[in-house]
């Protein structure tokens, strides 16, 4: 690992930290290090890596341990989680893992114990929303789904449920957008008595360009890297960031555990995408808000979930406060239900139907008949998950050329 140069801002930080060229022959990209064991410079630095690895012993400021072996750490991952640091606003440490759900669920099972509960918004990601209610509560720990956007009623359980030890928000909410407040959260979980739950944020359809969770009193941001950190739908990879190393230290010793950090190819190929990731944003966001305000007033279009569309005073309260700008994701409601929906994905000429999101190239997909497939009809009501609804993750290219494939499809 290079020598950090505070100060710096993070577009620069992002493409300086962490990397050292001397450590890569000179190379001025890093290399990959396939290498699943290292060689100690000694064995007492062998025997100190291993305290350190097991949790026996804690660093000291600037320590450079030895690389023991690729499960626990690896050059890739350690540049990776340098390079990410300033792209998060708040942040000191990060951690690497080989999916999103690899890093929600190596977050859960660090920090709750039989006999906790956990708050959830709903709707959540299904893998998450599966993992708590159909794999949690069979090791003792209860999950209390909230709606999400509800402020005052998430507020009120997190005052009042007992033993509180995660408060899990995903915002905005996947596929209508409904936005949580954080920094509310935040502060109900300050007026319970003890320590405060801890704050998770999923944010990975925001972050880490638009959405700043750290700054607004969570605990640990987690991701989804495969979407727009990736960026270009070539691989699965998870996230989680922390104000506190400690969390991300604790987090580290079951990822030694579980095995579930990222290969050194996919490291090496999340770091060269982060230099870009505001670039990639930016330029989809601005696409995503041109199309979707165009669309609304369509005849064929019921309604555009999209930020800048929002009627509720709540959620445009929630949007103005807590994002620097709406992000490329909305969906679409459009008259005739399930054959309209089918017909609109039938008849696009260049955007994909596909599901996941993030990536340079715009996807759309039927979230009632695929990702939200296992809801049942009162949670797809809730959710606000209908037959007519179509999501829509908008890539970088022409806006006008996908404004026109849209007005295409959906011609008589
Ligand atoms: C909001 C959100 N969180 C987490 C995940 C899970 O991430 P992964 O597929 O990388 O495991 C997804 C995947 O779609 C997601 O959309």
């Amino acid at each position: 690992m290079a020598d950090e140069k505070p100060g710096l801002r993070s577009s620069t930080e992002v493409l300086t930290r962490g990397f050292d060229p001397r450590l890569s022959v000179g190379s001025a990209r890093p290399a990959v290090f396939r290498s699943s064991t290292y060689v100690f410079s000694s064995p007492e630095t062998a025997e100190r890596a291993f305290d350190l690895v097991a949790g026996r012993a804690t660093p000291q400021p600037g320590e450079q341990p030895d690389l023991i072996y690729s499960r626990f750490n690896h050059p890739n991952a350690e540049i990776f989680e340098s390079q990410i640091v300033p792209l998060e606003h708040g942040a000191r440490a990060a951690i690497v893992f080989n999916s999103g759900m690899a890093a929600i669920t190596t977050a859960l099972f660090t920090f709750l114990r039989p006999g906790d509960a956990i708050l959830y918004t709903v709707p959540i990601y299904g893998g998450t929303q599966s993992f708590i209610e159909g794999f949690l509560d069979s090791w003792g720990i209860s999950g209390i789904a909230v709606q999400a956007g509800d402020t005052a009623a998430i507020e009120d359980a997190i005052r009042k449920t007992p033993n509180l030890r995660v408060v899990l928000i995903e915002t905005p909410a996947n596929p209508t957008l409904t936005m949580t407040d954080i920094l509310s959260a935040a502060k109900a979980g300050l007026e319970r008595s003890g320590e405060p739950p801890l704050l998770m944020v999923d944010n990975t359809l925001l972050g880490p360009t638009f959405q700043h969770p750290l700054d607004r009193g969570a605990h640990l941001v987690l991701y989804s890297a495969t979407k727009y950190l990736s960026g270009f739908s070539d691989l699965i990879g998870g996230v989680a960031l922390a104000t506190d190393p400690e969390l991300i230290r604790k987090m580290r010793l079951k990822r030694n555990m579980f095995g579930n950090i990222l290969q050194p190819d996919e490291c090496w190929m999340l770091a060269s995408r982060l230099p870009t990731v505001r670039l990639r944003m930016n330029r989809a966001s601005k696409n995503a808000q041109r199309i979707a305000e165009r669309l609304a007033s369509h005849p064929k279009i019921r309604k555009v979930h999209y930020p800048t569309l929002f009627d509720d005073p709540n959620q445009i309260r929630i949007h103005e406060a807590q994002c620097d700008f709406p992000g490329a994701m909305f969906s679409l409601e459009l008259h005739g239900g399930k054959p309209a929906a089918f017909d609109f994905l039938r008849r696009l000429r260049l955007a994909y139907n596909a599901v996941s999101l993030g990536g340079v190239e715009t996807l759309v997909c039927h979230p009632k008949t695929t990702t939200h497939s296992g809801f049942t009809e009162a949670q797809s009501a809730e959710a606000g998950v209908t037959d007519g609804l179509v999501r829509v993750s908008v890539g970088i290219e022409d806006w006008r050329d996908l404004l026109a494939d849209f007005e295409q499809a959906l011609a008589d």
